[in-house]
């Protein structure tokens, strides 16, 4: 509890286009929080050097993910939006649990297994220490609950272990989270690979679709999206996963339940059911780039957000970590 108000934190990296599967599966959803949470949104830009960056993209980057929370509705007056590397606190927890945390349990994480194998040029300690500083960011702010797509799932489970074991190690510090999964967008899936997760570091680009794709770059990709040799229009995950991945994409930017979708193209070839997919997500999308446009072009406005954020976080961070440093045995 902070403020006597439940915690919720979440974090987007800022290592790539952010696509409909990061605005679907989590920032979408945050700003339904906001009222009776007391919530955190980072832009995690620790994490994001886990992979090498170009510094001046990561800069960019950095803005562009802040202004895109606003942009899908998150107020900074109603919630905390800062970036990660402005409070020291999340490297320091990081450190600290690290020496709570096993060689054996993140040599399980299969993200870590996923991007070494990606990045095996570059295999370096962050990436293997990544889910740590995840741990950190999240237990810091005695967070009750954290939005994320599933692909974070495993993470989370670390997380809520380390926090579990540090409690039983002293005495209860950490509140254990929980996740929350959007139970209808928690995995969008990539359109040329339908069995794959939809990944901003996809070299692919037709295989996501990126929040700021402009409108004819949208209808193109979902026109090009792989199906299957079948034309009718229904939801069997095993069997038609690319459908069923579009029936999904569908639904959480129109709110039409699977049988309505059903319905409405019954008869209907995938054409017509592509066509309205990319109509709906431009649709929904365009009111959050022009938003993003007016933000980005206050650069001044961002400052002031990420400085009075980092301000907030800081404070409520701080907390926290002098109560670790005095458990394991600091002089502080
Ligand atoms: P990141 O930057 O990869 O993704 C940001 C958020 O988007 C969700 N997501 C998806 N959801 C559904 N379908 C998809 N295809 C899809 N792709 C991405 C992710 O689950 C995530 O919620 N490690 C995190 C960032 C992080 C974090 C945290 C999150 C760092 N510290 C603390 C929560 C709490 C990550 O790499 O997310």
């Amino acid at each position: 509890m902070l403020d006597g108000k439940k915690v919720v934190f979440s974090g987007v990296q800022p290592s790539g286009n952010l696509t409909i599967g990061n605005y679907l599966g989590a920032i979408k959803n945050f700003s339904a929080f906001s009222e009776e949470y007391r919530c955190f949104y980072c832009v995690v830009d620790l994490h994001a050097i886990t992979v090498r960056q170009v510094p001046a993209e990561l800069r960019r980057r950095t803005y562009e993910t802040l202004a895109l929370y606003m942009a899908c509705g998150l107020d900074p007056e109603k919630n905390t939006l800062f970036v990660q590397s402005h409070v020291p606190a999340h490297a320091e927890l990081s450190w600290i649990l690290n020496c709570y945390t096993m060689f054996g349990e993140l040599s399980r994480m299969t993200q870590f297994k996923d991007k070494s194998a990606k990045h095996a040029d570059n295999i370096n300690a962050g990436l293997f220490t990544y889910p740590v500083l995840m741990a950190a960011d999240i237990l810091l702010y005695q967070t009750d609950l954290v939005p994320v797509g599933v692909d974070q799932r495993q993470h989370l489970e670390l997380a809520r272990d380390i926090a579990g074991r540090f409690n039983q190690a002293y005495s209860p510090t950490f509140v254990v989270p929980e996740g929350y999964m959007n139970p209808t967008a928690m995995k969008i899936a990539s359109l040329s690979n339908p069995t794959a997760k939809m990944s901003k570091s996809d070299p692919n680009p037709n295989a996501c679709v990126y929040i700021l794709d402009p409108r004819d770059a949208i209808l193109k990709k979902f026109k090009s999206a792989v199906t299957d040799s079948d034309t009718v229009v229904r939801y069997a995950p095993e069997e038609k996963p690319g459908v069923s991945n579009l029936m999904t994409i569908y639904r959480a930017f129109t709110g039409k339940s699977h049988e309505q979708i059903e319905r409405e193209f019954e008869g209907k070839g995938y054409g017509d059911f592509k066509l309205a997919c990319g109509e709906a997500c431009a649709d929904a999308l365009a009111p959050v780039q022009s938003e993003f446009a007016k933000l980005m072009a206050d650069k001044a406005y961002l400052e002031d957000v990420m400085k009075k954020g980092a301000e907030a976080a800081s404070y409520a961070a701080r907390k926290t970590l002098s109560k670790v440093k005095k458990k394991v045995g600091f002089v502080i």
